[in-house]
């Protein structure tokens, strides 16, 4: 197959790339590189620069036939989407269209979407199930990628074979811990590894489904190798959930600090989903998906990732 994994340069658009690359797929990878890194990008796989976010920029791909597009490339941060609504609008849900219209003039049959847990806001019953009624996104982020994904129902209708995965907390090595606006382990680890107090935005209470990198690709691989998939938004998380105060003591022991490692607690953001978890039946039946990795295990894989890349102070 020729793939085009848009933000093929970021955490898990690049785990993806490199898991087709090791399928003896053709990859194209599409990034601006503002928070994926050239490094991270599979030497087999074509980078392409390019910013999703222009009117157009579908006109610069590589030309040639594809048969899917995994679309990845995001402003990916719940708080820049507030610092700039307008432009996550265009990154996230415009880019959407652009491409899927692309898709369409161009025969290109399969496309596959990285939704977010943000498209439903505070659902009122947990753990959230796709049919959840109303989604109402808390964030401009959740928005977009909400939007996004009733793009690709229109864009289904003339006939693009779409699949949305609502991913929830991906975790795991290769997630960026130089960027502290997004990735809720990563940006605690990045505070953790420097010896410093790690600054919680909102209550320890809060809470959030932590699914390991190489599940989420599982994912992917599972309903691309489908060529269809019977519903057109699935859950991708491990279907527990993990309070702040969870995580915080996890990252602790694997990093082998004390329990009492200082956290400092900050007012919390309306834009932020208090608490939620995933309900994972429909692609353990329709996907026969399963998360393997349990949380302890992958963050003790983090940590010794992360452990071995850091500079002596813990810098990134
Ligand atoms: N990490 C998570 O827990 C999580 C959860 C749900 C959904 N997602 C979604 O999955 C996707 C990948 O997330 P990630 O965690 O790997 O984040 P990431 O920031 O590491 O990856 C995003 C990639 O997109 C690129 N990018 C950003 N804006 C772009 C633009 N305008 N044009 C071209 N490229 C651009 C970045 O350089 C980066 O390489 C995103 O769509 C994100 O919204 C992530």
């Amino acid at each position: 197959m020729r793939v085009l994994v848009t933000g093929g340069a970021g955490f898990i658009g690049s785990a993806i790339a490199r898991r087709l690359v090791d399928d003896k797929h053709d990859v194209v990878v599409v990034d601006n590189l503002s928070t994926g890194s050239r490094e991270n990008v599979p030497l087999a796989a074509e980078l392409v620069e390019l910013d999703v976010a222009q009117a157009g920029f579908v006109r610069r791909l590589p030309s040639g036939g594809y048969d899917a597009v995994c679309h990845l490339a995001a402003q990916s941060a719940g708080v820049v989407s507030a610092e700039d609504p307008y432009y996550d609008l265009q990154a996230n849900a415009a880019s959407t269209l652009l491409l899927t219209r692309w898709c369409i003039e161009r025969g290109v049959r399969r496309f596959l979407y990285a939704s977010s847990m943000a498209a439903y806001g505070d659902v009122r019953e947990l753990p959230a199930h796709e049919d959840a009624s109303p989604s109402v996104p808390v964030s401009y982020y959740g928005l977009s990628k909400l939007a996004s994904e009733h793009l690709l129902r229109l864009a289904s209708r003339e006939g693009l074979s779409v699949t949305s995965f609502r991913m929830f907390s991906v975790y795991g090595p290769g997630q960026n811990l130089g960027n502290l606006k997004q990735g809720m382990a990563s940006i605690y680890l990045a505070y953790l590894l420097r010896g410093e107090p790690v600054p919680v935005t909102g209550s320890l209470e809060r809470f959030r489904d932590f699914v390991y990198i190489d599940d989420a690709v599982e994912a992917w691989m599972a309903a691309l190798a489908l060529g269809e998939t019977t519903s057109p938004v699935y859950n991708v998380g491990s279907g527990s959930r993990t309070t702040v105060r969870e995580l915080l003591a996890a990252l602790k022991a694997a990093l082998g600090l004390r329990p009492d490692h200082p956290v400092q607690e900050n007012p919390g953001s309306p834009s932020d989903q208090f608490g939620i978890w995933a309900d994972i039946r429909r692609i353990a039946k329709e996907l026969q998906w399963r998360p393997t990795i349990p949380l302890e295990v992958g963050l003790r894989r983090m940590v010794a990732w992360a452990v071995e890349r850091a500079t002596p102070e813990g810098r990134w």
